[in-house]
């Protein structure tokens, strides 16, 4: 008796959830976090010294992770969201093995999403060239739903207009369309946002996908999806915060706090002030 543990007093309900990215893409998780548990605190790490890493080979993203993953672990977390689509097509099973406590990814629920959005049953995928060459869209996606196929496109022109804020004319406007076109081809009716940098560009790629794909075209938002998955996630294992106020966000990076802060406020629509700068 008295050896069970009460779930209701679990200490680690009031540990904050840990999300990493290669630098500030995974703030459109941030966001939707913060949307859907608006209690929960957040300790976020961007990686600005070593963005981008959906250009790297997987050798070296699966070494970047684990280092992302141990600062925030040692700084108490109870729970792992990896925010970045490369990182969770390459090293998600990795850290599941290496680390004690949950690891949720953005493929996963964003492949649900897309089964769940698709009519056709034909799905395009625009993310980095790493997570097009992991093949982990597709793996995710038959793994749900066998009939579905899936193509993917890497847009790497999309990460730098984003980290620029260059968001709207005519620039932003034909790399979207450029990439799009190549979808179009497959007859595909749903574009997943298989990178954490295009949400940003969500509305354009909404009405674009529309101009090129057909009227019928959807686009899915891996990180709104992610976001669902965690609340859900939290209430079944008991793990969401007991407090009822709102929670907070800290973040670190490993390089140039200042302009990460300037460009975060933009994302987050809120002034940032405070980032801290950590090693790796
Ligand atoms: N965070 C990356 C992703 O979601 C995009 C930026 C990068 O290449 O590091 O795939």
């Amino acid at each position: 008796m008295g050896l069970l543990r009460d779930e209701a007093s679990d200490p680690r309900r009031a540990l904050p959830i840990g999300v990493f990215d290669s630098g500030l893409g995974g703030l459109t998780v941030v966001r939707q976090i913060r949307r859907m548990c608006p209690q929960e605190d957040i300790l976020y790490l961007g990686d600005t010294a070593r963005v981008p890493y959906g250009t790297r080979s997987a050798q070296t993203v699966l070494r970047y992770s684990r280092a992302c993953a141990r600062a925030l672990v040692s700084r108490g977390i109870k729970l792992l969201v990896v925010a970045c689509n490369t990182v969770s097509a390459v090293a998600l099973d990795m850290l599941r093995v290496e680390l004690d406590l949950p690891v949720l990814g953005v493929i996963e629920p964003g492949a649900g999403a897309a089964v769940a959005a698709t009519r056709r049953h034909r799905v395009g995928v625009l993310a980095t060239a790493g997570t097009i060459a992991s093949g982990a869209y597709p793996r995710a996606i038959a793994s749900r739903s066998s009939r579905t196929e899936v193509f993917g496109r890497s847009a790497p022109l999309l990460v730098p207009l984003v980290e620029e804020g260059w968001l709207d004319g005519e620039v932003p406007r034909l790399a979207v369309a450029r990439y799009l076109e190549t979808l179009a081809a497959c007859d595909v009716d749903v574009v997943v946002l298989g990178c954490t940098h295009y949400p940003v560009l969500r509305d354009l790629i909404a009405v674009e996908s529309r101009r090129v794909l057909g009227d019928d075209a959807s686009v899915v938002d891996s990180a709104e999806a992610t976001a669902e998955e965690l609340r859900d996630f939290l209430a079944t294992r008991s793990l969401g915060a007991a407090s009822v106020r709102e929670g907070r966000l800290r973040m670190l990076v490993t390089d140039r706090p200042q302009s990460f802060a300037d460009v975060a406020s933009r994302f987050l629509g809120h002034p940032v002030t405070e980032v801290e700068q950590i090693d790796l």
